[in-house]
């Protein structure tokens, strides 16, 4: 097993660091997580090596993307594990854990606001939430100023709005999206996932065959309208308490659609117990 790879905890250091390994022309690259790594975070580590010769990957719970009722005080906090996971596959080179304080020192002041992709599903039901993404995100690809950064097609919406942020910004750091990585029944992997019961697991594990079968009635022409609404009470039916949105979307900007005349995307939100649970295909 390799060393767990080094923790630095402010900015100055982490810039201090790769300053140095740009002296050597190494081209840099960034996992932003909030820890409580699974096999869906490695696999985004794993893929960024085919890209960068430094994969840094940062761990940080951020809490202006929680709103006050959510689950920021619970959120899982694991980082030694986190760090040893990270040494035992040997592709992190560095790991970045700053303090809340070292993110936002006291009188930060700053919001950015999203519109476009940001608008919609994940924002009806959680209206803070692309804004705290948007921050965290930008001071962090300002404070390692990566060549390469990685996310997730899990948060699909996410994906688009930070793609359109670093756009827009006129950031010079390329964003990759990685493919949804997925347990064995198919329950895409989140780290929100350890709060299931048995119970609900098993639930859980029905979000995807769902789509998969919405998916399989879209291509033989059903209309999307009914689709997204048998869709929601076969969630309902499977056990889920309640369906935040289940959606039929252009899969660029994430705009509604009414026939499937260009790439489409199927995103589910639902609440399984106390866990809201994310899903997302290609039709
Ligand atoms: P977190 O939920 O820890 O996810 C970190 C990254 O891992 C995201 O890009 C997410 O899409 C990706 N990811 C999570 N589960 C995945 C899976 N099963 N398959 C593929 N990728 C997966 O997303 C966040 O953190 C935060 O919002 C963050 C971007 C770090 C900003 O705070």
């Amino acid at each position: 097993m390799s060393a767990a790879p080094q923790i630095v905890t402010t900015v100055a250091e982490l810039r201090h660091r790769i300053k140095a390994l740009r002296q050597d022309d190494a081209r840099i690259g960034l996992v932003p997580t909030m820890g409580a790594l699974h096999a869906g975070h490695l696999a985004l580590i794993q893929e960024m090596t085919k890209h960068v010769d430094v994969a840094v990957v940062s761990i940080f719970v951020n809490p202006t993307q929680f709103a006050p009722h959510e689950d920021f005080d619970h959120y899982p906090r694991t980082l030694m594990a986190d760090a040893e996971k990270l040494g035992a596959s040997g592709e992190t080179d560095l790991i970045f854990a700053p303090s809340v304080g070292e993110m936002y020192p006291p009188g930060f002041a700053t919001r950015i606001e999203m519109a476009g992709p940001a608008i919609g599903l994940e924002s009806d039901c959680r209206p803070h939430f692309f804004s705290g993404v948007a921050v965290v995100v930008s001071k962090l690809l300002i404070a390692a100023m990566p060549d390469v950064a990685m996310f997730g097609e899990k948060d699909y919406q996410q994906l688009l709005v930070v793609r359109r942020m670093v756009s827009d910004l006129g950031l010079n750091i390329q964003i990759i999206g990685s493919p949804i990585v997925r347990e064995r029944d198919g329950l895409a992997m989140s780290s929100r996932n350890a709060y299931l019961s048995i119970d609900d697991r098993m639930i859980a594990g029905q979000l995807n065959v769902i789509i998969l079968s919405l998916i399989a009635e879209l291509r033989d022409g059903a209309a999307i309208s009914a689709v997204e609404e048998s869709g929601k009470r076969a969630l309902l039916e499977a056990g889920f308490s309640s369906v935040d949105y289940l959606a039929v979307r252009d899969a660029e900007t994430l705009a509604p659609l009414t026939t499937l005349d260009r790439p489409a995307r199927v995103l589910a939100a639902a609440t399984v117990g106390k866990t809201r649970l994310l899903d997302n295909m290609a039709v």
